[in-house]
This record gives C-alpha cells, sequence and structure tokens, in this order.
C-alpha cells in the first residue's frame, strides 16, 4: 500500500462533517478504490467547541484556515467554508503556493475568481476541484469535462437552485402566495443566510458561469449571467401556466455562437409539464446537456444536502488519490477564451398574460400590436370576466426578445389593459 493522500479540511459545517463521516465510515472501500488510505490530518472551523456530531480527536486543530493549508502533513486542502474571498480564497491560495492540490464546493468563489485560481493551481501542478459546487450530488462537472469532453455542446441547461425549485413546486401544490411559502422555506431552514443568493438567482447563476465556461472553452464569466429572480412570480402566473401546459423553473441556459457570442441566463422559464425538466418537483437539481454526438444527456438529482454534497467532494479526492490531474475547466486555464457577451437572448416562444378590458375590438388591437412586431400568435385562452377585465393568456411563435419588448411597451398605448402585462420566455426543452 502506498502513502496515504492526507486531507486538511477547512469548514466542519454540513458538507464538512458529511466528507468527515465519508472518511470515516468508508475508509477500506477508499482505499481498496484509489489503492492508498485518504486520511485527515487537520481541521478548522470558527468554533473548536461546538459539537458537530463527529468524532474530531484524532485530528490536529488549526484555528486559521491560511495555516491548515500549509501544514506539512496535509496533501489536500478541503475548503468548505464558503464565501467568494475571505478565508476561503486565502486558504485556496496558500495551498496552491505551497504546491498542495485543493478540492472545494465553493461556486462563490470559483464564479468570481476562478480564472485566476485555475490559472495558478495549473502553473503549481496541482488539482483545484470542484464537482461539489455545482448541483451538490450530480456529477455534472465530471460529465462535462470528462465523459462529454469529444462533444461539441451546444447548450447547458438546468435547474440547478433546490431551493427555488422547492418554493415553486410548493406554491403549486398548495395555491399558497410566494411569500407565505418563503416563509415556510426559511423555516425548513432551506435558504441561505442571505436568501437573495437563492431566490435572486445568485447561487444558480455562480453554477451556471462554472458550467459554460467548461462547455465552451471560455474564461468564467459571471458578471454576464443574465440574473432574473423568482420573487416577482405569482400564484396566479404558476396556475395560468399550468393551463397552457407549462410549469414555471429558475432555468439556467448558456449556449455560444460564433455569431451571437457566449449567451447565459438564469431567469424564471416555461417548460412544458411533462418534459423531465417539467416533472422536476421540490428541491430536486436537474442538468440538460446537449452535444453534437451525444445527443440530449439529462443528469438529476440532489443539488444540496450533507450526503450528496460531500459524496462530490469526496469524488473528487478519490480522483486525486489516483493520481488524476487534469486541467481545472476541461482545458488549460490560459487557453480558455474571453468571448462578447451574447447582445440579445436566442428567439423563443412567449407566454403572455392579459387582464383584458371586455369591450369589442380589445383583442384585436393587442393582436396588432403583437403583428406589427413580427409577432406571430400560436395559441390564445379567454377566461370568463373578473370584474371589468377578463385573463388572456397568449403563446406566441418564436420571436426576439426585442420584438416583445416593443409590443410590451406599446400595450399600454392600446388603452385596453386592466393590469400591467406579464411575459415568460418559454424554453425549447
Ligand atoms: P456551513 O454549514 O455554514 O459551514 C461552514 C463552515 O465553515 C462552518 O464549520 C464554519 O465554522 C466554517 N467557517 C466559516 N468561516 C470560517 C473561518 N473564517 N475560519 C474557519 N472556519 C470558518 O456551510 P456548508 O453548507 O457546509 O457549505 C460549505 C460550502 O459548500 C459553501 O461554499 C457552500 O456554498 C457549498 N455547498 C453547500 C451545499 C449544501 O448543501 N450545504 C451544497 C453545495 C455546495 P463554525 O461551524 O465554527 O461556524
Ligand atoms: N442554496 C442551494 C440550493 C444549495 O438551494 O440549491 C447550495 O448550492
Amino acid at each position: 500500500m502506498t502513502d496515504p493522500l492526507r486531507l486538511g479540511i477547512a469548514g466542519l459545517g454540513t458538507v464538512g462533517t458529511g466528507v468527515v463521516k465519508i472518511v470515516q465510515t468508508h475508509a477500506d472501500m477508499l482505499a481498496a478504490r484509489t489503492g492508498r488510505p485518504v486520511t485527515i490530518s487537520a481541521v478548522s472551523a470558527r468554533s473548536r467547541n461546538k459539537d458537530r456530531g463527529v468524532d474530531l480527536s484524532g485530528y490536529a486543530w488549526e484555528d486559521d484556515p491560511v495555516a491548515l493549508a500549509g501544514r506539512d502533513d496535509v496533501d489536500v486542502l478541503v475548503e468548505l467554508m464558503g464565501g467568494t474571498d475571505g478565508p476561503a480564497r486565502a486558504a485556496t491560495r496558500a495551498a496552491i503556493a505551497r504546491g498542495k492540490h485543493v478540492v472545494t464546493a465553493n461556486k462563490a468563489m470559483l464564479a468570481v475568481h476562478g480564472q485566476g485560481l485555475a490559472e495558478e493551481a495549473e502553473a503549481a501542478g496541482v488539482a483545484l476541484r470542484f464537482e461539489a459546487a455545482v448541483a451538490g450530488g450530480i456529477p455534472v462537472v465530471k460529465a462535462l469535462s470528462e465523459s462529454l469532453s469529444a462533444n461539441r455542446i451546444t447548450r447547458v441547461m438546468g435547474v440547478m437552485n433546490g431551493t427555488c425549485n422547492y418554493i415553486l413546486t410548493r406554491m403549486e401544490a398548495s395555491g399558497l402566495p410566494y411569500g407565505k411559502v418563503f416563509k415556510e422555506a426559511a423555516d425548513l431552514g432551506y435558504l441561505e443566510a442571505d436568501p437573495q443568493l437563492d431566490v435572486g438567482g445568485i447561487d444558480a447563476g455562480h453554477k451556471l458561469a462554472l458550467l459554460a465556461s467548461i462547455a465552451f472553452g471560455t474564461q468564467v464569466d459571471f458578471d454576464n449571467v443574465h440574473l432574473e429572480g423568482i420573487d416577482r412570480i405569482t400564484i396566479e402566473d404558476i396556475t395560468r401556466a399550468g393551463d397552457m401546459g407549462y410549469r414555471i423553473k429558475l432555468l439556467g441556459v448558456a449556449q455560444m455562437s460564433e455569431a451571437r457570442g457566449l449567451e447565459q441566463r438564469m431567469t424564471p422559464c416555461l417548460v412544458p409539464r411533462k418534459s423531465p425538466l417539467g416533472q422536476l418537483r421540490n428541491a430536486t437539481n436537474m442538468v440538460v446537456i446537449d452535444g453534437d454526438s451525444c445527443g440530449q444527456i439529462v443528469l438529476r438529482g440532489a443539488g444540496a444536502g450533507e450526503g450528496p454534497t460531500a459524496s462530490a467532494v469526496m469524488a473528487d479526492v478519490l480522483d486525486i488519490a489516483r493520481g488524476l490531474i487534469l486541467p481545472v475547466f476541461g482545458q488549460p486555464a490560459r487557453t480558455l477564451k474571453a468571448v462578447p457577451p451574447a447582445a440579445a437572448s436566442a428567439p423563443a416562444a412567449w407566454y403572455l398574460r392579459l387582464s383584458l378590458l371586455d369591450k369589442p375590438g380589445a383583442l384585436a388591437r393587442i393582436a396588432t400590436v403583437l403583428g406589427d412586431e413580427g409577432l406571430s400568435i400560436d395559441r390564445m385562452r379567454q377566461y370568463g370576466r373578473h370584474g371589468e377585465a377578463a385573463p388572456v393568456l397568449i403563446v406566441t411563435h418564436k420571436g426576439t426578445r426585442d420584438a416583445l419588448d416593443h409590443a410590451m411597451a406599446k400595450f399600454d398605448a392600446t388603452g385596453v389593459l386592466s393590469a400591467a402585462p406579464v411575459a415568460i420566455r418559454i424554453e425549447e426543452v
């Protein structure tokens, strides 16, 4: 048996304790699978005396994660503290500078500093791995950077924030409004310390930016992910969209073309109810990858939680134990292209929900505005009148976002709307 691979774990919260449990319970299996023992030398967290439900007595303690990263008996820093900068980045850089591998679940740090950290790790000849940072237990980083690496990827898409999917699913099932379900999610402990990371689409946007880099050979570009959260989604949107055969998802889409540049969106979209994405319930994640040779690959599973996330962390650790050191984003970091963001999103069908005054010619005026902007109506449904107005749903054929925005701006002047119109993109899946 060769030398053990010795871990230094910085962060002993949900994920960190999960990693400790796997190392402790599966020691023999891990050694058999990699040909060498995987051990823990030292750990670090803020509070030394907290009971974490795992036995840490055999490990050295470091108050300072940077000191942990530099220890002679640590081969791999396992960074599980979180945060874009601060101790997570400092410890990661210190580990790389000392020639140690790093495994992290920290999408925020990599979405912002991924290019620089990848260049530093590759120059030092060490691994910087982050399977757990995207969609928790789903092995999507490995799928894209290894299993599908012979494909030209045309699109990466998915539901990558379990909390948002839980909220949208629960709103539909209960008929409760967003505010009430948000509170439920908070009480269940689903929300990040800053809930805007979840419901504002930021956490999922970080994940999408990382996948886009691997898929398209581009530098991580989180600043140009178009973000819209779910906080404006109403129960009426959910119900009416359901009537037209759709479900609302916080959906990330990344696609690139030479002509248009890199498009990255994390926005509420409609998907067909019967599609795999439409069937995705509660806090589960799903990533859909389209490649020129493999066709469409669908990966589904737990996107968060102690076990699933620790499973992904340990998969990276085991690859390092086996000696697998690959470029961080699938190809050498210095060859990743800085590409311009797409000026406009790809054309799409649009769902419109209008509250129309019930008077002669009202619908005709709306149809004229859409027609003038080159938007053709595919399907339409009018409901019985509520007071002065009647809800009308329209699904258009494919058209550009520009055309839609122009039409929305002109609706007001028709004088036939009793409330602000709602438009949601329908994503082809
Ligand atoms: P967590 O439960 O909040 O745990 C964070 C840990 O980091 C705690 O043990 C904390 O110490 C420690 N810590 C924080 N600041 C520190 C500092 N300055 N020095 C030393 N230790 C420090 O977080 P988590 O949920 O495990 O998440 C960890 C990472 O995994 C984050 O990057 C997160 O985005 C990512 N992630 C989490 C999940 C998930 O399901 N939870 C899924 C995917 C990715 P104390 O315990 O003493 O306070
Ligand atoms: N807050 C995230 C989610 C989990 O709800 O999916 C960590 O990535």
